[in-house]
């Protein structure tokens, strides 16, 4: 096998039978590197005319490191100089389905109080995760709360949340790659797939 796998006329960058155990099917392409470096870019912008060059980037682990990553040099190249601060939140459930309870795993960051901050995650889905962290930012004396997700998916919505700044809406699919994962698994391919169980 290859390096890549073509799916649709896309190719899944990175991906090899090495990830294939467990029985799932290997993921199929959703957007490749080039799509979202592209969608960070046009975000980016936006961002930067919206928060100026000092904000707080609250950057939720694990799924966001690679999106956060990309996104600060994106900002930095508008002139934003971004203090980069984690924050780390687990829900609890199985690989697929969160159970509905979120919880701060950790330290959560100290010196909000007046900031400006821009809450980053990977998937908007029930939105639970979204809600507590915005929260906790609130809770933390933040002068305002912005959020920003790569992922969103609409149709899962469970808690009244939405995003400001939102990479790409999608169906409810379960999605792997670019720091995201299945059960620690994919979380390194380039481009974002998806695999259907
Ligand atoms: P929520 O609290 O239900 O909105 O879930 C948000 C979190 O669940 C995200 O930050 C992800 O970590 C995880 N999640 C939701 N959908 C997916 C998916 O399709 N793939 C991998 N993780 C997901
Ligand atoms: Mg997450």
């Amino acid at each position: 096998m290859g390096r890549g796998r073509a799916h649709g006329g896309l190719t899944v960058t990175g991906f090899s039978d090495h990830g294939r155990d467990g029985g799932e099917s290997p993921p199929t392409a959703l957007f490749a590197a080039g799509d979202i470096s592209r969608r960070i870019e046009s975000l980016a912008g936006d961002i930067a005319r919206a928060m100026g060059p000092e904000f707080v980037l609250l950057c939720v682990l694990n799924g966001a490191f690679i999106f956060t990553a990309d996104l600060a040099r994106a900002l930095a190249a508008r002139g934003c100089r971004p203090r980069i601060e984690f924050a780390s939140f687990k829900s609890y459930g199985s690989a697929t389905e969160s159970s509905g309870r979120v919880r701060l795993v950790g330290e959560f960051p100290g010196n909000l109080s007046g900031e400006r901050v821009l809450l980053v995650d990977d998937i908007l889905d029930t939105g639970r995760t979204l809600l507590t962290a915005r929260m906790m930012v609130e809770d933390a004396g933040a002068e305002t709360v912005a959020t920003c997700v790569l992922l969103d998916k609409p149709a899962r919505r469970e808690a009244p949340v939405e995003a400001d700044y939102v990479g790409f809406a999608i169906d409810d699919v379960f999605v792997v790659g670019y720091g995201i994962d299945y059960a620690e698994k994919f979380r390194y391919l380039p481009d974002l797939a998806h695999i259907s169980g």
